[in-house]
This record gives C-alpha cells, structure tokens and sequence, in this order.
C-alpha cells in the first residue's frame, strides 16, 4: 500500500509585477491524503484551485507552505509514480495509439520488444485491442482518452491524476467512459484523484468526495461513498442513481456547493 499526501499545503502563484503586492491565495491548508486502492473525486465551482491541487500532487507545482509527500517522503517534482490524464488528452498525433502508449515506456528505456508487449495488453485493458496501429486521427474522443488512460498506466503509477479526463466528451461517451475508467482503475490497483464538474460522476466513481470551497480553496467536505462499488459489483448506474440515498446525496452535494457559492459572493 502506498499513500500520497498534502500536509498543511497552502498555494500562492508567485506575483506578475514586482512590487505588485503578496498575490492571492489559491489554497488554503489543505490536509489530505489518497491511498492506493482508493477513487478520491475532488469537486467544487470553477477557479475554486482544483487543477492548481492536481498540479502540486503530480510535483508542476512546489507548495508556498506545507508538503505533499508519498509514503513519508516529500515529493521534488514529477515522478513514475504518479501519471497524470487531462482533460485534452496531449497524445502525440504522429505516433499510433500503440506507440502513444508505449512511449513512456520508450522514455525509461524499456526494450522495445517489452514496450510491444506491455503496450498490447493496455490496449487489450482499454479495450482498443484491434487499434493499436491506428494513428490518432482516426480515433474518436473517447477512444483517444482511453489511449490517454492506457498511457498513463503504461509505467504502473500507484497514483492515477484525473483532470477532467472526460470533460470534453459528449454526455453518451462521457456515461460509457465512467464505467470504463472505474473498471481499469479497479484492475490497476493504483490510487485515484480525479477532478469533474459532475456530482453524477463524483459519486458514481468515488470511494471518497471531497468539496473544495473558492477563496481560497479549501476543504469543505469530505464523504464517503459506495456507489462505485456497487457499481463494480454489477449494479447498473440506472438503478443506482434511481435509489434514494442518490438523490439524498446528490441534492446534499448540490446544496452545499451552491451556498458555498453564495457565501463568497457575498463576501465579495
Ligand atoms: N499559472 C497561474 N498563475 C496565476 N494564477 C493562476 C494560475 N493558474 C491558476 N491561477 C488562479 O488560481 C485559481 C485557481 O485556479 P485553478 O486551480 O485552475 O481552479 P479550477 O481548476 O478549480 O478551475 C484561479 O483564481 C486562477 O485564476
Ligand atoms: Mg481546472
């Protein structure tokens, strides 16, 4: 088991001008912690530090207080152990799908008959087995993140770092990939930290949610959830989001981003 963890952490982005003044801070304080085995979806309004928080897990960005650290030891920058996934998904338009994913392998210096291998069995994982020598542009959306996926897990991070990886599908895409993204993460055994605007998808993929509130971010909330499970376990999501602690949950989510909200505003 490993555990990825934000301790005290607080942001600041360095000033534009000098003599400008201290900038803002973006986060504030933010103890958490992801362990391996565990679906964290971090939610909360636009601007509110979500992908500043992903960025200091996947070591773009340094802490101005605080430290993240995974098992004990602060991180110094990006690392093997922590893949991260965007929104867009940044493959590289002149390699196939097969060679997008064995890149990082190509990186390490992994034998190129093994970056065959392992690159097969990810396709085979992402099921796009029959499109590994596809170039890029002939993928639709939801096939180009699932190579985006398939990628991210070529070098077996402990950590997965989702950042609205399915934002940019459409709403049909988006539900099929929900599923999928559950199924590989659960066989991959690593820890998650996802990002999204949907409190659908909150809580249809996470163990745990956790509420981010704007200016400066900080933790509001942090539930826990078993509807990934029960969906993992067979149950389909229409039965799942038609039960009545769903929509007890979605509404009490709803609620409370929506006042945090107007908290803000008014204190503006
Ligand atoms: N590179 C940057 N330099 C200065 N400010 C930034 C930078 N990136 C983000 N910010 C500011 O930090 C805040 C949080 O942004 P971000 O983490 O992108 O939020 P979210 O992903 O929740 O929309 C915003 O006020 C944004 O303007
Ligand atoms: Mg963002």
């Amino acid at each position: 088991m490993s555990i990825l963890s934000f301790h005290d952490v607080s942001l600041r982005y360095p000033a534009r001008q000098a003599g400008s003044g201290q900038p803002p801070l973006v986060l504030e304080r933010i103890n958490l912690s992801v362990e391996t085995g565990e679906f964290i979806v971090v939610i909360g309004r636009s601007g509110s530090g979500k992908t500043s928080l992903l960025n200091l897990a996947a070591g773009f960005l340094t802490p101005s207080n605080g430290r993240i650290a995974v098992d004990g030891a602060t991180i110094a920058g990006p690392g093997a152990d922590r893949a991260v996934v965007f929104q867009d998904d940044a493959l590289y338009p002149w390699l196939d799908a097969r060679d997008n994913i064995a890149f990082p392998l190509k990186l390490r210096g992994v034998r190129e008959k093994d970056r065959r291998v392992r690159a097969e069995e990810l396709l085979e994982l992402v099921g796009l087995a029959d499109a590994g020598r596809r170039r890029i542009s002939e993928l639709s959306g939801g096939m180009r993140q699932r190579v985006g996926i398939a990628r991210a897990l070529a070098s077996d991070p402990r950590f997965l770092l989702l950042d609205e990886p399915l934002g940019a599908l459409d709403a049909l895409t988006r539900a099929k990939m929900q599923g999928f993204l559950l199924d590989v993460w659960s066989k991959s055994r690593a820890g998650a930290l996802l990002i999204t605007h949907s409190i659908d998808e909150a809580l249809l993929l996470a163990s745990r949610v956790i509420v981010l509130s704007p200016n400066p971010g900080r933790l509001a909330a942090d539930i826990e959830t078993g509807f990934a499970a029960e969906l993992l376990a067979g149950a389909s999501v229409n039965q799942i989001k038609a039960s009545p602690l769903f929509k007890r949950m979605h509404d009490g989510l709803t609620n409370l981003i929506h006042s945090i909200s107007d908290e803000t505003e008014a204190a503006a």
